[in-house]
């Protein structure tokens, strides 16, 4: 959800998209979540499910030991001035892509 008064977005989805999470996310077995498509598509969904979350790629975020890595921003203050990060990684089997479904969901405040 934009947070009008900053301007900013209170939860953001960063998939990282530096080369070495792009060469092993296509190791990454998303399940029953995929639907037939890969990890981005899984997130762009719940993205699109959320209230006000954004998803985006992002250059390498210097955890490269962890690919294929996902960054969770959310705002946590009333004012969207105390951002908070989890970088969760690797996601690479069906139930590490729930757990990251799930971290997003909760970031937004929506249920399962
Ligand atoms: S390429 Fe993803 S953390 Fe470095």
């Amino acid at each position: 959800m934009t947070n009008p008064a900053s301007g900013s977005v209170d939860v953001m989805v960063v998939l990282c998209d530096g080369h070495r999470c792009r060469a092993l996310r296509a190791r990454t077995e998303v399940g029953p979540l995929g639907v037939g498509g890969d990890l981005f598509d899984v997130l762009r969904e719940v993205v699109r499910g959320s209230r006000g979350a954004v998803l985006v790629r992002g250059q390498c975020l210097g955890a490269c030991h962890r690919a294929p890595l996902v960054l969770l921003l959310r705002n946590a203050g009333p004012n969207g001035g105390d951002r908070r990060g989890l970088l969760v990684g690797p996601v690479e089997r069906p139930e590490q892509v729930a757990e990251v479904v799930d971290l997003v969901r909760q970031a937004d405040g929506r249920p399962d």
